[in-house]
C-alpha cells in the first residue's frame, strides 16, 4: 500500500515520534511504501508531496515540532466540504490511504474524508489533552512540565520582590494545562473555563497567600474568563476560523494590583509550552499511536483513530473522537481548590 502522512494545526511535541513509529513498522512488518504531505491540508491543495522513506525517520523521536511542517488551512477550496481536490491530488501520486494526525479541527476534517470515502485513520494530538475518545493526547506532558519548570522560577523572583506572580497557559476552551501546571507547582489558584470564579474570590485567594509571607501565584488558563464575564477574545482567527485566545493574565494581573495593592506580574507562557524536545512520555505514547495507526491501515480500519484506553492503546470511531470536548471534570478542581489560598 502507499500510505501518505499528514499533521495539522497546531504544531505539537511528539509528532515526529508518530511519524516515525508509522514508517518503521509500516515498512518492517508491512512493507507499505509512504510518502509525506508538506504543511498540512495545504500540502493536499497544493500538491506538496514528498517521499517518506525509512531513512528520513531515524532518530526523531526526540525531535520537536514536525519535519512534515504544518498549518492551519482548510483543504476545501471549493468551500463547504468539496473534497474533489483532495481526491484528484490523492488519485495522482496513487495513495491508498491517509494517516492524519491533528487534533479537534484536523480530526473533524478526517471524518469528513472518510464520509466522502477517503480511506483514513486518525492519530489523536494537542498539547490542550481537551480531545473526548482518549485518556490522553501526546504532547500534554511535555506543555505541562514546561509550565511547571517556568512556574517554579517565577516562584522564586515573586518571593525576592513579594510580588504576586500570574502566569498565563494555553489549553483553548479547557483547563487541563492549568490544573496540572498549578498542582503540580502548588499555585494558590487556578483558574479554568470549566469554573468561573469571582474576582473577589481570587483576591481572597491571593489575600491569603500573601498574609502568610507567600509570594501569591496564579495559574490561568487562557480559556478562563470570571464568573458573569464574556470570554476575551482576539478578533484574530486561525485557518479553520477559530479566534485567537489570550490576555486573561493581564486581566487577572491587573485586577489583583488594583484591588488588593498588592505588586503584581503577568507571564504569558504562549508557544514555548509546544516547543523543543517532547518527554519520555510523550515519546513512547507517540510512538505507539504511531505503530498502532499503521496497524489499524494495514487491518483496513477505515474512519477510526488511534486512542489510548488506561493503558491499552484501542480504534474508536473518528465520530466519537469529535463529538465533545474532554473537559476537566468539577471534582478535579475541587480537589485542587482545597488547597488554595
Ligand atoms: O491547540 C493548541 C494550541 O496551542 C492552543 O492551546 C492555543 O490556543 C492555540 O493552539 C494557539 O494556536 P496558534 O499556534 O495558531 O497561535
Amino acid at each position: 500500500m502507499k500510505i501518505a502522512l499528514l499533521n495539522a494545526g497546531g504544531d505539537c511535541p511528539g509528532l515526529n515520534a508518530v511519524i516515525r513509529g508509522v514508517v518503521l513498522k509500516g515498512d518492517r512488518i508491512y512493507e507499505h511504501e509512504f510518502v509525506g504531505v508538506r504543511d498540512g491540508f495545504r500540502g493536499l491543495v497544493d500538491d506538496l508531496i514528498v517521499p517518506l522513506p525509512r531513512q528520513k525517520v531515524r532518530g526523531l523521536s526526540r525531535v520537536g515540532g514536525t519535519i512534515l511542517g504544518t498549518s492551519r488551512v482548510s483543504p476545501f477550496v471549493h468551500g463547504g466540504q468539496d473534497t474533489t481536490r483532495v481526491r484528484e491530488i490523492l488519485d495522482q501520486h496513487e495513495i491508498d490511504a491517509l494517516i492524519a494526525i491533528g487534533g479537534e479541527g484536523t480530526l473533524t476534517v478526517a471524518r469528513m474524508f472518510h464520509d466522502d470515502g477517503i480511506h483514513v485513520v486518525g492519530v489523536p494530538k494537542t498539547i490542550d489533552n481537551d480531545l473526548s475518545a482518549t485518556d490522553r493526547t501526546f504532547g500534554f506532558d511535555t506543555a505541562v512540565s514546561i509550565a511547571t519548570e517556568s512556574i517554579d522560577r517565577l516562584r522564586t523572583t515573586g518571593e525576592a520582590h513579594g510580588r504576586c506572580m500570574v502566569v498565563e497557559v494555553m489549553g483553548r476552551h479547557v483547563g487541563w494545562i492549568a490544573l496540572h501546571a498549578g498542582i503540580a507547582s502548588g499555585a494558590h489558584a487556578i483558574l479554568i473555563p470549566e469554573v468561573p470564579v469571582t474576582r473577589e474570590q481570587v483576591c481572597s485567594w491571593v489575600q491569603q497567600a500573601k498574609d502568610r509571607g507567600r509570594a501569591p501565584t496564579v495559574v490561568v488558563a487562557e480559556g478562563f474568563t470570571f464568573a458573569g464575564d464574556d470570554q476575551v477574545e482576539s478578533d484574530r482567527v486561525d485557518g479553520f476560523g477559530r479566534p485567537l485566545l489570550g490576555g486573561i493574565g493581564e486581566q487577572v494581573t491587573r485586577m489583583v494590583e488594583e484591588r488588593t495593592g498588592i505588586e503584581a506580574r503577568n507571564t504569558t507562557l504562549g508557544h514555548l509550552q509546544r516547543g523543543g524536545v517532547p518527554s519520555s512520555y510523550d515519546r513512547v505514547l507517540a510512538t505507539r499511536f504511531g505503530t498502532a495507526a499503521i496497524d489499524a491501515v494495514s487491518n483496513s480500519l477505515w474512519g477510526t483513530m488511534v486512542a489510548l484506553h488506561g493503558i491499552d492503546i484501542v480504534n474508536v470511531n473518528l465520530s466519537d473522537a469529535t463529538s465533545h470536548l474532554k473537559c476537566v471534570p468539577r471534582d478535579q478542581w475541587d480537589e485542587a481548590a482545597i488547597l488554595f489560598g
